[in-house]
């Protein structure tokens, strides 16, 4: 097939682009579909699970897909400078398109907070890093209101264009399924994914491209669940693992909540042991490493699948790459690095058991 464009351009009649916008693309999206076979066979009953692998973008994560858009947009606006409050990677994908573009990046980040791979990311793609002694909400509460009242662009989810680009997710899954899935099982963070995805759907079945759309089975880390009761119950200190969702005032609640209704889904709650336990099965099992934050849409379909019809078919989002954070991969591991040998082959054959 052709060389893909970027999602902007494949999906360009689903997004608010026009001639005059300079597209600012790493040729961010289609990303694999990717069966998994050994999280399917643990839930029975003829179910298939697919990954939709999104740690695969240009730089380890879904972002990329709204900020191609945020950055384009920015630069049709004639802007010099964009601005985000992150987990780590909203500030990677913003710096990387910024730098593209010819804009500085502003990045607010909760300090001691944000995953090693992420912190390298922004610094290295020219990002100016200030880090608050403070969370994720404090941080992006901040930003808002410096972007009232400074000329900056802001590109939290809360730009609107953001949304726009990771709803071609929803497509994508349903161009490589040939339909849409039954469920979509989802991490909740600030909420602006989830619905994104309802997005995509919704336009999709609108065009009469699927028939149905899935049930949006969103997962927050128990530490950080504003959204599980059914209206945004902010977390004061929200704790987790999953430090990309830890988040306690999602500033999309409202949409995610109404989203996951609509469809018939619910947004639920993991926990760290079972975010990790899920991490950990995605790596040995199934060959693929994701963040921990992205785990948490598989520890939802272990937690939650037996409520999925027979012969369900299942898409979960793996929102980031597992490279971002090797601080937990090593922490949780079991299997150690050896320390050094003589570099002997005796020595090593007997370290392998022989
Ligand atoms: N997964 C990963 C890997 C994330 O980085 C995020 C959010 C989410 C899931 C949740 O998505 O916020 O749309 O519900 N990360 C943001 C950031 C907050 O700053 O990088 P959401």
């Amino acid at each position: 097939g052709a060389h893909w464009p970027g999602l902007i351009e494949h999906y360009r009649e689903f997004l608010p682009v026009s001639d005059r916008t300079p597209i600012v693309t790493l040729r961010e999206g289609n990303t694999p579909l990717i069966e998994l076979a050994a999280v399917g066979e643990r839930l029975g009953r003829g179910i298939r699970v697919w990954a939709k692998f999104d740690g695969l973008n240009p730089t380890g994560s879904f972002k990329d897909r709204g900020m191609t858009m945020a950055v384009s947009k920015a630069k049709e606006a004639r802007a010099e400078a964009v601005l985000c409050a992150s987990t780590g990677n909203t500030s990677a994908a913003a710096a990387a398109y910024a730098a593209r573009a010819g804009l500085r990046a502003f990045v607010l980040i909760p300090e001691g907070y944000v995953a090693l791979g992420k912190l390298a990311q922004a610094v290295i793609y020219g990002a100016e890093v200030i880090a608050i002694r403070g969370n994720f909400d404090q941080a992006l509460a901040i930003v808002r209101a410096v972007a009232e009242r400074y000329p900056i662009n802001l590109v939290n989810s809360v730009n609107p264009y953001r949304l726009q680009g990771q709803k071609t997710a929803a497509f994508e899954i349903c161009d490589q399924l040939g339909t849409a899935p039954h469920w979509l099982c989802i991490p909740v963070g600030n909420a602006g994914n989830i619905a994104a995805y309802w997005m995509g759907f919704s336009e999709y079945a609108e065009r009469g491209r699927i028939r149905e759309r899935p049930r949006l089975q969103g997962f927050e880390a128990s530490g950080a669940a504003a959204l599980v009761g059914g209206s945004v119950q902010p977390v004061a200190r929200p704790e987790t693992v999953a430090t990309a969702i830890r988040i306690g005032n999602p500033a999309s609640g409202s949409l995610a909540i109404a989203a996951a209704q609509q469809s018939g889904g619910a947004i639920r709650a993991v926990s760290d042991p079972e975010i990790l336990a899920a991490y950990q099965l995605l790596a040995r099992e199934e060959g693929i490493f994701c963040e921990p934050a992205s785990a948490a849409a598989v520890a939802g379909l272990l937690k939650f699948g037996h409520e999925a019809a027979s012969g369900s078919q299942v898409v979960c989002v793996l929102t980031g790459n597992g490279l971002k954070d090797p601080d937990c991969a090593l922490r949780v591991s079991t299997l150690e690095v050896s320390p050094g040998l003589d570099p002997e082959v005796s020595a090593v054959a007997r370290a392998m058991g022989f």
